[in-house]
């Protein structure tokens, strides 16, 4: 007894099709279908192996790599029935073949599995992923050393605690970012790498009795070589989870410096203001212009990270080697990498659109005592005094500073020599804060000369 129900890829073990609620949970198509292009390029890549290796003939594997362009463009343009009925876009894209070209298509799926294509399908997106990745976090690495170069010796406040702790550079915070996003490009490339092996022609779990030609398949799809080990090749996820752990870290960077563009852009700190383009208003305060972009950015990190943590609890425990559970791999990583990729191009938007004001940064870096550290500095190199005396000896005229209401370098001679007797006049040129961030040329400091030299070296390799 049959049931036009049926699924027409296994419908011969069956005696009726699926539920309406299995159909629904089963279904995969809503979102693999994000992978099409993948997918077509996996078959192209075996059917052109099937055929160099003799496995079906050459005139089949003309028609099914034909077959298979006319499905990219009819999906590409948007004019593809997807079929629920059809789970996902494997049996999706078969199906079609077989209406385009007849019996050859049934020929395609020699010597292979869904289980080992999604695999292949998957691996190619995510790779495309961290390409991507890379580009965008280089360009908003060239943003800020943009804005590095536009302010390398404005001086402003340096927070420890979010206290006011040292006077430094603009461009030398806005390095910093570099440096964090750096790594992030880093780890995008590294988990490239790793990912860059193709798991097609593992088929089902153990490998096939079908002369096929794994190296040749891989070398077509630009994979550096064929995994080793069949079951591994299509129970293995890491190249997902390490997409995630690295969108995962760069998103928490990119939270940093959103929240820094929020504290940065209020009325209390006016130390940059952010473009109209990358700002909105309030519906009933006229004279609001709010952030929504760098809260957003700040918002993002919680659904990436929510990402990666749902995937490890998905791959927790599962035996090898392919469960269905690893189904719900897919829009995890679609949505992480979406929002990624959207709160980089903001960010980028956002840093290049950005007008620091040099003179706030400048009278919030002289305020809070920055130049505490320099006085002692000057007590140690010019008295001779042990750091920690030094410590002591400021750490009194500030207290001093604070009874009178003025800052360090408004304190008088005889102030200052009544913590120490030693001191004279040539302790006001350590109380500056230019002087006090010209100073600091230990390599990584914050002096201008060290800054502008670093931003010389990020432009060589953001290249
Ligand atoms: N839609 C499936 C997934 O995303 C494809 C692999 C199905 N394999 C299987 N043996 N049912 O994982």
């Amino acid at each position: 007894m049959t049931d036009k129900t049926q699924n027409a890829m296994w419908g011969g073990r069956f005696a009726t099709g699926p539920d309406a609620i299995m159909e629904a949970i089963n279904a995969s198509i809503g979102f693999d279908r994000r992978m099409a292009a993948q997918d077509i390029a996996g078959s192209r890549a075996h059917a052109a192996m099937l055929a160099a290796q003799g496995i079906i003939t050459d005139k089949d594997a003309e028609a099914i790599g034909k077959g298979l362009l006319t499905i990219l463009s009819e999906i590409e343009n948007g004019n593809f029935a997807f079929s629920t009925a059809l789970e996902d876009i494997h049996m999706n894209v078969e199906a079609r073949l077989k209406e385009l070209i007849g019996e050859p298509a049934g020929r395609l799926h020699t010597g292979r599995s869904r289980n080992d294509q999604v695999a292949v399908d998957f691996r190619l997106w995510v790779r495309d992923r961290c390409d991507e990745a890379v580009a965008k976090l280089s360009a908003l690495c060239l943003a800020l050393v943009g804005q590095a170069e536009v302010g390398a010796d404005w001086v402003m406040p340096g927070f420890t605690h979010m206290q006011v702790a040292q006077p430094v550079t603009w461009g030398h915070h806005m390095l910093a970012y570099v440096e964090m996003f750096g790594r992030d490009a880093g780890r995008f490339r590294d988990a490239r790498t790793r990912l860059n092996e193709s798991p097609l022609g593992a088929a089902a779990l153990a490998g096939t009795s079908f002369p096929i030609d794994r190296h040749m398949t891989a070398r077509a799809l630009g994979f550096d070589r064929p995994s080793a080990n069949s079951l591994d090749a299509v129970s293995d996820r890491d190249f997902a989870l390490e997409f995630l752990a690295a969108a995962s870290i760069s998103a928490m960077h990119l939270s940093r410096l959103a929240e820094e563009l929020v504290i940065w852009s209020t009325a209390q700190f006016r130390f940059v203001a952010l473009s109209d383009r990358f700002s909105t208003g309030s519906s009933i305060m006229p004279q609001k212009k709010n952030p929504d972009a760098a809260e957003l950015i700040r918002a993002k990190v919680g659904r990436i990270m929510g990402a990666n943590a749902g995937l490890m609890m998905v791959m927790k425990g599962l035996p090898l080697t392919y469960s269905k559970d690893m189904q719900e791999d897919k829009e995890q990583v679609f949505d992480a990498a979406d929002n990624l990729m959207l709160a980089l191009a903001a960010m980028e938007g956002m840093i290049r659109d950005l007008s620091a004001n040099r003179a706030n940064l400048e009278a919030a870096a002289a305020s809070g005592f920055s130049t505490a550290t320099d006085l002692a500095d000057w007590l140690v190199r010019t008295l001779g005094l042990p750091f920690r005396e030094a410590h002591h000896v400021t750490g009194a005229l500030v207290a001093l500073a604070e009874r009178r209401g003025c800052d360090l370098p408004d304190l008088t001679l005889a102030d200052m020599q009544s913590a120490h007797a030693g001191i004279t006049e040539d302790v006001y040129t350590v109380l500056g804060v230019h002087n006090s961030v010209a100073s600091r040329q230990s390599y990584g400091g914050t002096a201008p000369n060290q800054v502008r030299a670093q931003i010389a070296l990020w432009k060589e390799k953001l290249k």
